[in-house]
């Protein structure tokens, strides 16, 4: 039968397969894909499929109500794919207002043009909202998320979906709106945008640049191949139960550094590098606030209900994706240009320039034993005590390492030198009896006192 289907966020990284997947298998129905196109949707994801004749392309913000009345109107929508959202937890961390906004706000235009447009002749129409399993919270070392699971979120991402997903349920309790909810594990594959974790890892490890991994990399999440939640969304979409959750996940838990050693190696073998050469750019930073530790999905209920299951392993689902991105470079170049830079800058350059001084440092010998890179006025590396006079040899001028100052007054363990050189402080920890290199410039140490209080605080231990 024929359906005029409503796609949101068809030009995003699950959208655009999906799409794929529902206008090359039904010849019947059309599409409508209805996207604002963010930063992260791009109409490049679907070349392949804009000259389709059930495509049609809908430049739309799903916050724009009267624009999403008329587009029900005028193109007789009988049934919703919800899927635009702000989908990235670091940038709802940095601005939580767009995340309401386009999750909460944009959630609620769609439900209530919807509602209006069908106007209680609810025969033959569903609006199928795509959720996340964050909503959940997180899981200890054991168990599960079932459909079952009290909601518990913790980042302004989760959050704002939570929200959406519970007003999806009033939709469907108060108004009789014929509703469906999903909720997905991670989902990994080709076409996602590199900020998220195995896409910017996979254009580092090309591109030589550190990999920022969050805290002690111990998290865990469940990945699910892209193509395989398009697939679960076709069966949920014919034949999941009006009111209903289906979760959706491959069983397939990864500690995120074991993830991320299988991902060095499988881009170092196909770069014809030595496998494992690349994980000297694994570096460790500040853990991601509000990190949830784990999520694992309980998926048997769609799997017995609809009968669906994952058709890919794991180890086969990597292998494509890497594959993907590396004959895809002009897509990756292309979405990485523009905005992209600006919020590269932002989050990461931080941890590129350490990781150049380290290596520059580790080229002249010198050992560099740890690093913290996210003291409030910037970061240091710690060079192995007993090549400190060393050190100082080389890049301070001879400067004796026991007779040096900061701020003026004696302090036999510190030592300020060149302001605003590269490699221009280090100063003795009398905790870890290790000495440290301060990296400075102008605009990442403030001033001597702010480094003065930060060591008054470090050397208390606090
Ligand atoms: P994405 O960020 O790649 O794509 C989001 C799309 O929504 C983009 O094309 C963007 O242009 C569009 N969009 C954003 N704001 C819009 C607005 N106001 N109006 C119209 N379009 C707008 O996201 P994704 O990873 O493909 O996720 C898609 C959906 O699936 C989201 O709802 C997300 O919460 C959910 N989800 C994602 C994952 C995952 O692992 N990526 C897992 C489970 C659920
Ligand atoms: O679980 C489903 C969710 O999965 C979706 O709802 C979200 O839209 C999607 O972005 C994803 O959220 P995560 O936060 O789990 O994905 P991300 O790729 O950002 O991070 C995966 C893990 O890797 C997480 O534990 C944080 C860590 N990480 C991430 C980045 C970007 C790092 O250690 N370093 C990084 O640079």
């Amino acid at each position: 039968m024929k359906k005029y289907i409503l796609i949101t966020g068809g030009a995003g990284f699950i959208g655009s397969h999906l799409v794929r997947l529902l206008v090359n298998k039904y010849p019947d129905y059309d599409i409508f894909n209805m996207d604002v196109l963010t930063y992260a949707g791009n109409l490049e994801n679907l070349k392949d499929v804009e000259a389709k004749e059930n495509y049609t392309f809908i430049k739309c913000d799903i916050c724009d109500l009267d624009k999403v009345r008329n587009v029900f109107k005028e193109y007789q929508i009988d049934h919703v794919i919800h899927l635009a959202a702000e989908s990235h937890v670091d940038r709802s961390i940095k601005d939580p207002f767009s995340f309401a906004q386009t999750n909460v706000m944009g959630t609620l235009s769609l439900l209530q043009a919807a509602k209006e447009s069908w106007s209680n002749n609810y025969a033959d129409k569903l609006f199928y909202h795509v959720s996340t399993d964050e909503v959940y919270g997180s899981l200890g070392e054991e168990g599960f998320f079932t459909e079952e699971t009290a909601y518990d979120p913790h980042s302004p991402y989760s959050a704002s979906k939570a929200s959406s997903d519970h007003f999806v349920r009033a939709f469907h309790d108060t108004y009789g709106l014929p509703t469906v909810i999903s909720n997905c594990s991670n989902n990994y594959g080709s076409y996602q945008f590199p900020e998220k974790l195995i896409p910017l890892f996979i254009n580092n490890i090309v591109n030589n640049k550190p990999l920022p991994v969050y805290g002690k990399g111990e998290n865990v999440r469940d990945w699910l191949f892209v193509n395989d939640h398009a697939r679960a969304i076709d069966v949920i979409f014919h034949k999941g139960k009006l009111g209903e959750t289906y979760n959706i996940g491959g069983f397939n838990e990864w500690k995120n550094i074991d993830l991320i050693k299988v991902m060095i190696k499988t881009v170092d073998r196909l770069l014809g590098r030595e496998e494992g050469t690349s994980e000297k750019l694994i570096t460790y930073v500040k853990d991601r606030a509000g990190h949830d530790l784990r999520y694992a999905i309980d998926s048997t209920k769609l799997k017995e209900e609809l009968g669906w299951e994952p058709s890919l392993q794991f180890e086969e689902g990597i292998e494509k994706t890497v594959a993907w991105y590396l004959e895809n470079q002009e897509w990756l170049n292309n979405v990485t240009s523009g905005d992209y830079q600006a919020y590269y800058q932002k989050m990461y350059t931080k941890y590129t320039m350490y990781q150049e001084v380290k290596k520059e440092i580790e080229s002249f010998g010198f050992s560099v034993v740890s690093h913290d890179f996210e003291r409030p006025w910037g970061g240091f590396l710690v060079i192995d005590e007993i090549q400190a006079q060393e050190f100082s040899n080389k890049f301070f001028e001879g400067i004796d390492v026991n007779t040096l100052k900061i701020g003026g007054k004696l302090s036999p363990k510190i030592l300020i030198v060149k302001p605003n050189a590269r490699l221009s402080w280090q100063y003795h920890n009398r905790r870890a009896e290790i000495w440290q290199v301060y990296i400075g410039s102008a605009g990442i140490i403030r001033s001597d006192s702010d480094v003065e209080n930060e060591m008054k605080i470090y050397n208390k231990g606090e």
